[in-house]
């Protein structure tokens, strides 16, 4: 089949202007700044993406889960212009304006669970996050911040704490605050070797042990999850897990932080993914990425007498809830409400691809994820497990010379991890899918 969307003009991707610019990055960027796909980007439209060499690829990265509606929804993009010629700053904390206050009222009216009424607005994912457990320590007067391994909470010193993996996330930046780590139910290489169902769930029995021993009895303030482990490699737990977790937070007086900065805002087919595990009740929610619809957005929303712990002038930040972003936030947040009902369908059509291509490759050892977050996990050896490293990376560049850009994840590297906009036309998630097929024969050659 040819091609309709993706279009590759250049021998070799990236292509010659871009392999220019990129000259220009090694000599003014921090090296540190890693690069999935150096194709340098002139413009984005709905799922595709053209680069300044004339190629056209199909974007299923999403700015990492960002751009949940795809680039540029023209509804988003007539919210922006109309506030730009408004005003640009004021900074909330000196002079409020109305967007910021109906972001938090559209959170709260959304919130997952009952009660999360209160919300911070912040930039980054990361802000979110470090705030939701100052403020947790101020409500409950207790230091121990928990987290799970495989999980990813962001770079900066707290959220990089409670982050799980050391290269190249945490490796070279010590000390960080101390936080304690939980497992996460990775059931596909379950941590106590056990197996679901029969295991009933015992990872969340363990949290409850741990946090009843001496050392910990009293002293823990929050517990931080991301519903769906998303860097960590896609990891889905079983629908009991996160009810149980819940319920083991509230037993030991435990804030629950529920990180949908990734899983968030319509991605999974539903506003929050928790939402999925009915019984599951945060004390409070940290979102981003997806709800700015590409403008820097980050919010952290809780129980009203967690959020009004802290003092007057002890929360806030310069650019947090930037106007333009509050007016992109509230247009995209519209149409996610009414897109969701089309992830089913996205997700039933790659759930089929991608498991006909698991029958056909024993090197994709799991196909997982939930509506529109999809991943492949690839083992040299399905009997070991042993992380297929090189043949992940391979595949993702064989997909972007095809046209196609994909993202890998993974504690060990080896997860292709998808996220499309929840809105991708079928034959462009058609066209994907091909292009992945034909990447996946191409490195595991049959
Ligand atoms: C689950 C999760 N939490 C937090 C973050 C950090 O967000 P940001 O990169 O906007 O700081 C990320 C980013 O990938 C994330 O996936």
């Amino acid at each position: 089949m040819s091609a309709k969307y993706a279009s590759i003009k250049t021998s070799e991707v990236p292509g010659p202007k871009s392999v220019e610019l990129g000259k220009m990055r090694e000599r003014l960027i921090a090296k540190g700044v890693g690069i999935v796909a150096p194709v340098y980007i002139e413009k984005a439209e709905g799922s595709l993406l053209s680069d300044i060499d004339g190629n056209v690829f199909i974007d299923m990265g999403s700015g990492i889960g960002v751009t949940n509606i795809g680039h540029r929804p023209a509804e988003v993009e007539a919210a922006i212009k109309t506030q730009a010629e408004k005003f640009i700053h004021t900074c909330f904390q000196v002079t409020p304006y109305e967007s910021y206050l109906r972001v938090a009222e559209k959170i709260a009216k959304v919130a997952p669970g009952s009660g999360l009424t209160k919300s911070v607005l912040f930039n980054a994912g990361a802000e979110a996050v470090e705030n939701s457990v100052k403020i947790s320590r101020h409500y409950n007067k207790r230091a121990a911040a928990f987290s799970f391994n495989h999980g990813f909470h962001g770079r900066t010193m707290m959220a990089l704490a409670l982050t799980a993996k050391e290269m190249p996330y945490k490796a070279g930046y010590g000390p960080l605050p101390e936080t304690y780590k939980v497992e996460f139910a990775y059931c596909y290489r379950c941590p106590f070797n056990m197996t679901y169902p029969s295991c009933e769930v015992a990872c969340a029995d363990k949290i409850d042990e741990t946090w009843s021993s001496p050392q910990f009895e009293g002293k823990v303030s929050s517990l931080i999850g991301e519903p769906i482990a998303g860097e960590g490699g896609f990891i889905v737990p079983p629908k009991e897990f996160y009810p149980k977790v819940s319920k083991i937070c509230k037993k030991h007086g435990v804030v629950y932080i529920d990180d949908e900065i990734q899983t968030g805002a319509g991605r999974t087919g539903k506003m929050w993914c928790v939402e999925h595990w009915p019984g599951t009740e945060p004390d409070i929610l940290v979102s981003g990425k997806g709800i700015g619809g590409g403008f820097p957005l980050s919010a952290t929303t809780g129980r009203p007498e967690i959020m009004d712990a802290p003092q007057v002038g002890g929360l806030g930040g310069t650019f947090g809830g930037n106007p333009v972003a509050c007016s992109a936030a509230l247009a995209q947040m519209e149409i996610i409400e009414r897109s969701m009902g089309n992830v089913s369908k996205i997700n039933s059509y790659m759930v089929k691809r991608l498991e006909e291509l698991h029958q056909r490759f024993p090197t994709i050892g799991e196909v997982r994820g939930v509506g529109a977050m999809m991943a492949l996990e690839l083992v040299s050896d399905p009997k070991t497990k042993e992380p297929a490293v090189k043949e992940t990376g391979a595949i993702k560049n064989a997909a972007l010379k095809k046209g196609l850009l994909i993202l890998t994840c993974g504690t060990y590297n080896n997860v292709i991890r998808m996220h499309p906009s929840i809105i991708m036309p079928q034959d462009i998630l058609e066209e994907s899918m091909d292009i992945l097929e034909q990447s996946v024969e191409e490195v595991l050659k049959v």
